[in-house]
């Protein structure tokens, strides 16, 4: 619609378009603002209309990057929120207000855009859509900022995708130029490189690097329309790029400039290129690269390969959101406070100091990511740093007439390319990477130029990122950066189970962990121990995203003590959230994030009560622990006995390893029972289904069998055969030698009286463990433990909330069920001495559950304890039972269950201390380790 308004645009009559046509109303500032440079040359700008404080201003020429950015400081000491325009005949050049206020990150306030006088321009015809005001609603300042800045974010978003889909189909077509025997190593390198030139050539035609659109002419006016002498141009563009002083200049490359750097050293002779790739680039070209964020795309650009490969080496990117959560508290944070704090100092001396070291600071960081990708932490950490650079700029700028501060935006800047480091194994994100990094350079620069007027000339290139296409894990870290305690390591490195990795990559993980390897250990946590050994004595920080099994069960112990035993401290956390992803194929997976550093401010945490929605930073007193909790910084091992030995033993389940030949289902059970002595032995068989849902299985329990029984019935005869035939056949020999007595079950726990049987899995949406009383005749599978539990003592404790919250802090997990281990979480399950009072009422109150529950004899315990779904007198008689279990642990029974784990883990070391190797290690010299 807006799009009728340009010709009156065109023609400048601005005023009319805010007033008539966009609604706006009468300018409230009756002076002019003028500016005047060194040599004494004056420009002015007008208010022309307002709205809510939101003024726009505009200036009838274009004079030039210093005089426009000084006439907007000027403007900006009254009209914070404001739209400048710069008009001359040819074009206008728009600065937008667009402001971001999210949690801590960057807030640009103007950004350009560049109008072309008598062109459709249908992207400006947009954005003055977005400025229409409604008639009859009046809307508040933050209200239309708010609409210019969402029509920016989605610009930025759909410009991204779509550059990502144009790459795709440029990487296909290149793909397919290449003749089929080239090697796929050579092929996918050659197209790494060129594919990167390319990118870099439209994001320069944009950005004002040369000529604009330089690039884009070639491709049009010098490409043949089939594409045939398309390789021929590229070949000599990225020579003639490479060349410092070339002698001589081909047709259309004038408008270039000298590139340097590594993008265009290597000779590539590109096969025959044809008509499609011609218009893949013609068509990627159209889009305006300068808005394109780098951060976005690269982890798009990774997903133009194909599934498998992603797959394989274990991607999943990061939304910008994400690795915001890494950085800020790791180091960026500190850095915003450090600024403000400057600014806050009392004299114009002790401010101009403060800024001055905090720029140096800057200066000093190193930025490494090891498992950079297409170097999305890089860019974003890049771009962070510059724009705290700038603000301190600006605060320097400001005092600078008091001071006698001498200021040259250009060559002053600190924060540069070659401070920033990522390593990546495959090549094709590590180019993008590289890349990326000059776009943010570029973009952060143009920024610079808004604010001073002037930004660097980076042709030819001079510094660069350094991205090393190479195996993290196997690599010297400190040939890429030497360790320091300025620097910062951070990333997502590749998560990868036992099972979903390669050979190669589990014995990259046992080389870096060497005698401390666990096979619990996910691929990720190599990332963690090539930290602690690059770091070495240094101080430093680290940070990754990881799975957030690294921080539940087994694996806490050999991943975190050697990490607390090198000095280390848990500077900060996210505790468990699900993953999302800039890229399609996302992995479904549940993420923690995990920073480091050797002492510093006080330890943040951050959690997710409500899935999907944004964390909330708890108030943290003391230290956070390995399992992402407030508390001392135990580790808790598996223990063989209860720590308090008042706890009954819980023992496993029977197993069968039987090939399902002793067990007896439905459909089978009447064929067993016209077996007359096979039908004697049939017997309740209960695995953590029948257990939690109900339902009728049974198996041969043979124990009490006779040899001539077991002769006499075809029933027993043919199924011991098979068991007998089924365990020969094994790998293991102690499996191979329990043929010899092929009747049984291959391990039996089963108790001769009532037990209580506890299920290996429940899900984490339960509010109570749950267990239940058998009699002896009923058997347990080893899909369940089982303990005696003659005074109900177990059943009541393990019921209980305390319990539920130590199971979800310390217990390993099966996708997200809770997973009961006995050497893990009921061995070192904290239960204070009791008194036999206490001990009797708690075993008691145990009771009065299992009375509640016989109520709902026909419901299963899954159903009976659906979230939402408790009865009254099962929700009393639960929290009757809390209230005593809480009683004995002394916790309030308002206690939240984070509040419940820091007590569960003070509980742990004080009953631990007397068996610690060393303060505070929580080593447990009784525990078992593998
Ligand atoms: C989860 S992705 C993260 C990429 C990017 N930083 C992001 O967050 O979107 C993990 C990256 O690690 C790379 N990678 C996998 N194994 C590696 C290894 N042994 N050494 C270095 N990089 C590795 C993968 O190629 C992938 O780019």
């Amino acid at each position: 619609m807006s799009q009728e308004l340009l010709p009156k645009v065109d023609r400048g009559d601005l005023q009319e378009v805010f007033i008539e046509d966009l609604n706006w109303l009468a300018p409230d500032v009756k002076q002019s603002v003028t500016a005047t440079d060194e040599a004494g040359r004056k420009v002015s700008a007008r208010n022309i209309a307002s709205y809510k404080g939101l003024r726009v201003w505009v200036c009838d020429e274009r004079p030039g990057s210093v005089l426009e950015a000084e006439l907007d400081r000027l403007i900006a000491k009254t009209s914070t929120d404001r739209l400048v325009i710069f008009d001359d005949d040819k074009e206008q050049v728009w600065r937008w207000p667009v402001r971001r206020a999210k949690d801590g990150s960057v807030t640009s306030r103007l950004t350009s855009h560049r109008h072309k006088k008598g062109g459709a321009d249908p992207k400006f015809a947009a954005r003055l859509d977005v400025i229409r005001m409604p008639f009859d609603v009046v809307l508040d300042a933050n209200a239309v900022l708010g609409k210019v800045r969402e029509a920016f974010d989605t610009e930025a978003q759909n410009e991204s995708k779509r550059a990502s889909k144009l790459m795709a189909t440029m990487y296909a077509a290149v793909e397919k130029a290449y003749p089929g025997k080239t090697d796929p190593k050579v092929r996918d390198h050659e197209i790494s490189v060129t594919l990167a030139r390319i990118l870099f050539l439209m994001f320069g035609d944009d950005t004002e690097m040369w000529t604009t659109d330089a690039f884009r002419n070639v491709i049009q006016h010098e490409v043949l329309p089939d594409g045939s002498n398309l390789a021929q141009v590229l070949n000599e563009l990225f020579t003639f790029l490479d060349t410092a002083e070339p002698v001589h200049i081909p047709s259309g490359f004038a408008g270039f400039k000298h590139v340097n750097g590594g993008i265009f050293e290597e000779k590539i002779d590109l096969p025959a290129l044809n008509r499609d790739f011609r218009t893949a680039i013609l068509e990627a070209c159209a889009v305006d690269w300068s808005g394109i964020s780098p951060a976005i795309f690269g982890s798009m650009f990774q997903s133009v390969r194909d599934a498998e490969t992603r797959r394989a080496l274990g991607e999943h990117y990061t939304s910008e959101e994400n690795i915001l959560k890494t950085l800020n508290p790791l180091f960026l944070d500190e850095l915003r406070e450090e600024l403000t704090a400057a600014l806050a100092r009392d004299t114009t001396q002790k401010k101009v100091n403060s800024l001055n070291k905090l720029w140096d600071r800057l200066g000093d960081i190193r930025f490494m990511d090891p498992a950079c990708g297409c170097g999305n932490f890089i860019i974003v950490a890049y771009r962070e740093l510059r724009a705290i650079e700038l603000q301190v700029m600006e605060a320097l700028y400001d005092l600078r007439d008091k001071h006698q501060l001498s200021l040259d935006a250009k060559a002053d800047l600190k924060v540069t390319l070659d401070h920033f480091y990522g390593i990546e194994i495959d090549e094709w994100p590590a180019r993008i990477a590289e890349t990326a990094m000059f776009m943010m350079d570029r973009q952060c620069d143009l920024k610079l130029r808004e604010r001073f007027g002037e930004a660097p000339e980076r042709l030819p290139i001079q510094r660069e990122a350094t991205i090393v296409v190479g195996n993290a894990l196997r690599l010297d870290w400190t040939k890429v950066v030497s360790p320091s305690e300025t620097v910062v390591v951070a990333g997502n490195p590749p998560f990868l189970g036992i099972s979903g990795r390669s050979a190669a990559q589990t014995s990259d993980l046992q080389t870096v962990w060497g005698s401390g390897y666990h096979g619990s250990l996910d691929y990720v946590t190599g990332w963690y121990a090539r930290s602690i050994g690059y770091f070495g004595v240094h101080a430093g920080r680290f940070a990754f995203v990881s799975t957030n099994s690294i921080s539940q069960g087994e694996p806490v112990g050999p991943l975190f003590r050697p990490i607390l035993d090198a000095g280390w401290r848990i500077r900060f956390a996210h505790r468990t959230f699900p993953w999302t992803s800039d890229a399609s194929g996302k992995a479904a997976v549940h993420c923690v994030i995990i920073g480091f550093d050797r002492g510093g401010p006080r330890p943040r945490l951050f959690d997710y009560p409500s899935p999907g929605k944004p964390p909330i930073e708890l108030a943290v007193t003391g230290s956070i622990n390995a399992y992402l909790t407030m508390g001392p910084p135990v580790i808790v091992d598996p223990s063989t006995h209860p720590l308090n030995l008042q706890v009954g033993k819980v023992a496993y389940g029977n197993k069968p390893t039987d090939g399902g030949w002793l067990i007896v289902g439905p459909d089978e059970r009447p064929a067993v029972e016209s077996d007359p002595i096979a039908r004697r032995y049939l017997r309740r068989y209960v695995g953590a289904r029948e257990l939690l849902h109900g339902g009728d299985r049974y198996c041969l329990w043979l124990v009490d069998a006779s040899p001539t029984e077991l002769a006499n019935s075809p029933v027993l005869r043919e199924r011991v055969a098979s068991v007998r035939a089924f365990r020969l056949e094994s790998d293991a020999a102690s499996t191979r030698q329990a043929a010899g007595t092929a009747h049984l079950f291959r391990q039996i726990a089963q108790p001769r009286s009532a037990y209580l049987c506890i299920p290996r899995h429940v899900s984490e949406t339960r509010p109570y463990f749950l267990a239940d009383h058998f009699e002896a005749d009923v058997i347990t599978s080893d899909a369940n433990f089982l303990a005696p539990d003659s005074d109900g003592l177990v059943f009541a404790l393990i019921s209980s909330s305390m319990f539920i919250a130590w199971q979800r802090a310390v217990g390993g997990r099966i996708k997200s069920d809770l997973r009961f281990n006995k050497l893990l979480t009921w061995n070192t399950f904290p239960v204070p001495a009791l008194s036999d009072e206490q001990h009797a009422s708690i075993a008691d109150a145990g009771q009065v559950v299992l009375s509640a529950r016989a109520h709902h004899r026909a419901t299963s315990l899954a159903a009976m304890y659906a979230p939402g779904n408790m009865g009254e007198a099962l929700t009393a008689a639960h929290q009757r039972l809390d209230s005593r279990v809480d009683a004995a642990f002394k916790v309030s029974p308002e206690a939240t269950q984070l509040e419940r784990q820091s007590h569960l883990f003070e509980a742990y070391a004080r009953a631990t201390s007397g068996l610690l190797g060393g303060a505070g290690s929580g080593r447990q010299s009784r525990g078992r380790r593998k």
